[in-house]
């Protein structure tokens, strides 16, 4: 398991003919206890979220339709771009990743999160997220 931002790709269950599904399971292919499950749709195409980090939480998040563009930084100045163009490709993102989200038409986000919600989890500030010394 990378402890940086990488896609996995879970496995797609079925044929073009009968439609798929995607499996995600705590601990076998989500490598933490899924606490929380959040989806956000609706986001304007010109529209840029995210712009935060967390302290502590780790996720995996998909575009179960549409297509998600993440941008994200480390507190080592490391920056990725990852394009979600799939609903069986998923985004880990481990705690302390500064993100940038912009979303197509109609793109539908779920998040797997290891964590309750806790807005005390979250940098908010670009300043005090880059001098952070964990
Ligand atoms: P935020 O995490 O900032 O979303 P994004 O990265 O998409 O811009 O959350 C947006 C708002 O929703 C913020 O006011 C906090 C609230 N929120 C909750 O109350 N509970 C949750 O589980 C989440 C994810 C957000």
């Amino acid at each position: 398991m990378m402890n940086i931002p990488h896609i996995i790709e879970f496995s797609k269950i079925g044929s073009p003919d009968l439609g798929y599904i995607t499996v995600a399971e705590a601990q076998k292919n989500v490598p933490f206890d899924i606490k929380r499950v959040y989806w956000t749709y609706y986001t304007p195409q010109d529209i840029i979220r995210g712009g935060h980090a967390h302290k502590k939480l780790q996720q995996i998040i998909f575009a179960v339709s549409g297509t998600i563009e993440f941008n994200t930084l480390d507190l080592q100045g490391n920056t990725d771009t990852f394009i979600l163009d799939s609903p069986a490709k998923g985004l880990y993102l481990p705690h302390l990743i500064w993100r940038d989200i912009k979303f197509s038409h109609s793109a539908v986000l779920l998040c797997l999160a290891s964590e309750l919600y806790d807005e005390k989890d979250y940098f908010r500030d670009f300043e005090d997220f880059k001098n952070y010394e964990p």
